[in-house]
């Protein structure tokens, strides 16, 4: 989320697929340098992040052993500057990312001249990915498309047709427990102030009322329904703690809050069928 401007109106309301997805290209393409320079320093240019707590994939292991990563053929969802799966490709995975802002992919293009580990990226969206039939062992996204997208139905479903069965496909999203609470690190954010179960996005509209910036709440139930009507089985869910001695804030993320409830949902899911 960027800095609000004056010009910029923070509402809940109803916002579609294809509303959501201009608003968001948009705000990222305009956000991702800043977004870049801020972080890309706690991602690290070859690190894997699940979130601003800082669990690393290298110590979770939600993917599986680094052995089993050798020769993946990975799916990075939302892949930014394709730091995650610049990782895995330095654990011998073989990934690909995808991203729905051009600007986001250039500073992967970045990335990739600086670290000299290259991650093939394309420009697209959850919803529609271009890529065939059970072509992935796993797809996964750190914070990247899946609290983006209006249209959950289509998004689970291309994944599903892209992951082969018994792959993994495993996404780090807001916990949903946060929507109940100002999107404050600080003692605001300690309040209750939204009902959990009120699934209305979040958008930040301009002085027009046209979206510039959407977020879409599902819940905990919402997410295992959508994962089971799709066919992938939820074998883990982590919430990560928030680590003894790190004082980061990230937005809404930061140490007070932190120790007291969760700020990340990793989920972990087996796509259902044989290996073909
Ligand atoms: C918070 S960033 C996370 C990026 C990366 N995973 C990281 O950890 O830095 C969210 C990313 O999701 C991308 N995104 C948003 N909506 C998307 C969509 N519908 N399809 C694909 N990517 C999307 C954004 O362009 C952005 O790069």
């Amino acid at each position: 989320m960027t800095t609000i401007p004056d010009s910029v109106h923070p509402v809940r309301r109803a916002v579609n697929e294809e509303d959501s997805r201009r608003a968001n290209r948009g705000d990222w393409d305009a956000y991702a340098d800043e977004y870049q320079r801020t972080h890309g320093g706690f991602l690290g240019d070859t690190g894997f992040v699940w979130g601003p707590e800082g669990h690393q994939e290298a110590d979770l292991g939600v993917l599986g052993p680094a052995q089993a990563l050798r020769g993946a053929r990975t799916l990075e969802i939302g892949s930014g500057a394709g730091q995650c799966s610049r990782w895995l490709r330095s654990q011998g995975a073989e990934p690909v990312g995808l991203d729905l802002s051009e600007r986001q992919l250039q500073h992967s293009r970045r990335l990739d001249d600086a670290t000299g580990i290259v991650v093939p990226s394309v420009c697209g969206t959850a919803t529609a990915l271009p890529f065939g039939d059970g072509c992935f062992d796993v797809a996964f996204s750190s914070f990247g498309a899946l609290q983006f997208v209006a249209d959950a139905e289509a998004m689970l479903s291309e994944v599903a047709r892209v992951v082969r069965g018994g792959g993994t496909f495993a996404f780090s999203v807001t916990h949903p427990i946060r929507w109940a609470m100002p999107d404050d690190a600080g003692p605001e954010g300690l309040a209750v102030t939204n009902s959990y179960w009120d699934r209305t996005p979040y958008v930040e509209e301009d002085d027009d009322g046209r979206p510039r910036y959407v977020e879409h709440h599902r819940t905990l139930g919402d997410w295992v329904a959508l994962l089971h009507r799709h066919g992938f089985v939820l074998r883990a869910l982590h919430e990560p703690q928030w680590p003894e001695g790190h004082e980061r804030v990230w937005g809404g993320w930061g140490p007070l809050r932190g120790r007291l409830i969760p700020g990340t949902a990793i989920f972990v899911t087996d796509r259902a069928g044989r290996a073909d």
